[in-house]
């Protein structure tokens, strides 16, 4: 039997309704802020997550799955969303629509990683960024849009943690006490770290290695060297968190596995289980990185898997799938015609109707009605056809009653 590649998962019909529940209620939290949905292709020429995403991240180093297409050029799946998005923004000439710019998506994004609970490599995410405006209130605004998530999913112990990683001009001096910290050891580290050394020292702080991990204990804060704009736009976003009462930690450890951000940075963390459910940050270098003008902006997306997963730990019962409303058992050539037309009547009226189209057996239709959770049945054959009259049936309360086969009838009775 052919299997499904590893790191990639079914959604099957028995839970699709509970993705579906989801994307509803996250889509509202959006649309109610102003943000409209866009949708960019899967995969994207190299380059721009090469240049977008960082060389020397993990994400396009280790993560990409990268190929030539059949005219030689090279192609990637997308590993995040942030860098098609923007192209998009930039290629559609979206700068002159109203500003900020509010914008939405859930789409497939592809990862070679190390399989493991939490990490997949065909995953989703559903995710917000907001384009031309460098002020903290936007950070803060989707901030509180990440926890309303939450709250309309009913999903509690999820805890907040943000940092500021600077800007270029804060980041040089950061970036050389960090050299300076890491210098005397820097033969113990893995050779990915030694790569990353001159090039870019905050990646080593986001090495998985064990012994890297040991050696970063006590590497300077980059909180230390703000330069005076990063260090007020971060005090501003925690004034105003605290304002808004929304509980938060600074974690000076979260640098972000991707080199577009600049200043606030944050992770919503599961509380149960230490997986991160949400990450993002400002980036205010992108839009300019990838050919656009200089424009800041600021977003995030949240791993839906991982959102799934905690949402069914808490809402075991919240949602069940819809099962019919009225099943039409029947038996001869009229009565099929009439249950025919009766079901595609009922379905215009916005009602689940169903009728066989296996040509079963009567006993056998009212077994698919019973195990679809039918709610109601009607039984007809050639003589309820001619007098116009049916019995139809409570499945619930067992109780019979006489109606005419009109699809007026059928719902007044329902
Ligand atoms: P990220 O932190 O790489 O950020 O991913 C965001 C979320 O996607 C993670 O917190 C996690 O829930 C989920 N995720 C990431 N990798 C996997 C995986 N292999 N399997 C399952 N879930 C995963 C970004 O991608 C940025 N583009 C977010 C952003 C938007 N920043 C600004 N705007």
């Amino acid at each position: 039997m052919i299997q499904k590649p590893k790191g990639t998962r079914d959604i099957l019909p028995s839970e699709i309704y509970k993705w579906q529940y989801i994307e509803d209620k996250v889509k509202r939290v959006f649309e109610n802020a102003g943000m409209k949905e866009i949708r960019v292709p899967v995969f994207e020429n190299t380059e721009l997550f090469s240049r977008g995403v960082g060389e020397t991240t993990d994400v396009v180093q280790k993560e990409m799955y990268t190929f030539e297409d059949k005219g030689g050029r090279s192609i990637t799946l997308r590993p995040e969303g942030t860098a098609g998005v923007v192209r998009s923004y930039i290629e559609n000439g979206m700068a002159s629509l109203a500003t900020p710019l509010k914008l939405w998506y859930e789409m497939a994004m592809y990862r070679y990683e190390n399989v493991q609970k939490g990490r997949l490599r065909e995953f989703r995410q559903i995710g917000t960024e907001v384009i031309g405006t460098q002020s903290y209130l936007a950070d803060v605004e989707v901030i509180y849009l990440g926890m309303q998530i939450f709250k309309v999913l009913n999903i509690p112990n999820i805890s907040l943690n943000i940092n500021s990683i600077g800007c270029p001009k804060c980041r040089a001096k950061y970036q050389d006490a960090l050299r300076d910290f890491i210098r005397p050891n820097l033969d113990k580290y893995c050779d990915t770290c030694k790569t990353r050394f001159e090039k870019n020292p905050m990646r080593i702080l986001d090495c998985k290695e064990e012994k890297c991990k040991e050696m970063n204990q006590g590497a300077p804060q980059i909180l230390d060297y703000l330069c005076d704009e990063c260090s007020d736009h971060f005090e501003n976003v925690k004034k105003l968190l605290k304002e808004l009462e929304i509980d938060y930690k600074i974690d000076s450890g979260i640098v972000r596995g991707l080199d577009y951000y600049t200043k606030t940075v944050f992770e919503f963390v599961s509380e149960d289980d230490g997986l991160t459910v949400l990450g993002g940050g400002r980036y205010d270098g992108l839009v300019k990185e990838i050919g656009g003008q200089d424009t800041p902006a600021v977003g995030f997306a949240m791993g839906v898997e991982r959102l799934l997963e905690i949402f069914n730990k808490y809402n075991p019962d919240l949602i069940k799938d819809k099962t019919i409303d009225i099943y039409i058992a029947n038996i001869g050539e009229s009565a099929n015609i009439c249950a025919t037309k009766l079901v595609n009547d009922l379905r215009k009226n916005d009602v689940f109707a169903e009728k066989d189209i296996c040509e079963r057996s009567l006993k056998a239709q009212f077994k698919y009605a019973d195990k679809q959770g039918a709610k109601f049945v009607i039984t007809i054959g050639d003589d309820e056809v001619k007098n116009n009259e049916a019995k139809m049936k409570n499945m619930v309360t067992g109780e019979e009653f006489d109606i005419k086969l009109t699809v007026e009838d059928i719902m007044n009775n329902m």
